[in-house]
């Protein structure tokens, strides 16, 4: 039996999981920050890393009385060594590796990226190589090949805001408030998706992404309205959609040039249960088999950072004491 402790700290939600084996989740706690970042709109650097620091403690001790252990249980720490905020990554990798070092026990850095797609091995243990990975979340919106276990080959991405990022956006200019996307999503619920016509940007150019356009679009036809809260439920319908139109014209071009017929979508925005369904559909008419992971494995928590580490291991061979929050650190292996 190998228990994992995984520590995930890189924005604004603390996270401490505990798996046993491969992949049983024992504990997933997430302590979210947003309701103190909502006043400002966005997630503040200086505020999320005090924040990490004040409860991280805590949660340690409450993930291991759910998952009815002790810390000396524990055969290995899982940590999130980057990308992310240099602050708040530096909280969670400086408490790994204390406890790493205090537990006389292995140390795994992971890539918050990694996490992410990992996240799928909770119900399927192994992948059908090669296949396309779909990362859509606040920070990116990236194509990545796996050819294999273990490498992940850069295809493009986007070339200014990520797709969360864009929902968050948008949410904010309509005082919708933050995060953005699932208050979208629940809006858009009781919207007319084609009322609004928006559009559909780097068509021509694989495997890159563009939502600054679409972005801009959207608050034009906002502007051009006597009252904008009066449309608001198709603003955010017909917004909604094209992300949607955009992310599966974007992924199935890429499946096909790319030869593979298996695709993973991950990240937050992957929790949008109207653009999965979208999502499923549209890889179904095409013969591609889409890999989903369930909502609460979207958004970033610790169990997706215990599961890469668990199936991957040490990837990047690093020594205790090499390890070090690294905010820019590339997917690429
Ligand atoms: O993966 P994540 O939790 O954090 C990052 O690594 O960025 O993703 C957060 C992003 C936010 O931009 C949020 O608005 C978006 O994911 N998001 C959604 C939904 N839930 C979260 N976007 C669209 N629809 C949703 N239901
Ligand atoms: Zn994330």
């Amino acid at each position: 039996m190998t228990y994992t402790l995984a520590i995930e700290t890189s924005c604004d939600e603390t996270s401490i999981a505990i798996i046993k084996d491969k992949t049983f989740i024992k504990s997933n706690l997430i302590s979210s920050q947003i309701k103190t970042h909502q006043q400002y709109g966005g997630v503040v650097p200086e505020v999320a890393s005090r924040l990490h620091c004040e409860v991280i403690h805590t949660l340690i001790d409450q993930s291991l009385t759910e998952a009815t252990i002790s810390l000396r249980d524990i055969n290995q720490i899982a940590v999130t060594m980057g990308p992310g905020l240099e602050g708040c990554l530096l909280v969670g990798v400086s408490v790994a590796k204390t406890l790493a070092t205090f537990l006389n026990i292995p140390l795994i850095p992971v890539n918050h990226i990694h996490g992410h797609i990992y996240a799928f091995s909770q119900y399927q243990q192994t992948l059908a190589y090669p296949t396309i990975a779909l990362v859509i979340s606040g920070r990116h919106t990236d194509l990545i090949l796996m050819k294999e276990e273990g490498h992940f080959e850069k295809l493009g991405k986007t070339r200014d805001d990520a797709a969360g990022e864009a929902f968050d956006k948008i949410a904010r200019y309509l005082n919708l408030g933050y995060p953005g996307g699932p208050i979208i999503e629940k809006l858009a619920a009781q919207g007319n998706p084609t009322r609004f016509k928006l559009p559909i940007a780097m068509k021509q150019t694989p495997y890159e992404f563009s939502f600054s356009g679409l972005k801009t679009a959207t608050i034009e036809c906002i502007d051009k309205l006597d009252s904008p809260d009066a449309h608001i439920y198709d603003i955010c319908a017909s917004f909604q959609h094209t992300v949607i139109q955009t992310i599966i014209f974007k992924s199935i071009q890429a499946c096909k040039l790319q030869h593979v017929d298996n695709i993973i979508v991950a990240g937050g925005v992957a929790s949008n249960r109207t653009l999965m369904k979208e999502f499923n559909q549209e890889c179904k008419n095409q013969s591609i088999t889409s890999i989903t992971i369930e909502p609460k494995l979207c958004t970033d928590n610790a169990a997706m950072i215990a599961l890469a580490a668990t199936h991957l291991g040490n990837i990047y061979n690093l020594s205790g004491a090499e390890i070090s929050a690294k905010p820019n650190l590339s997917y690429a292996v």
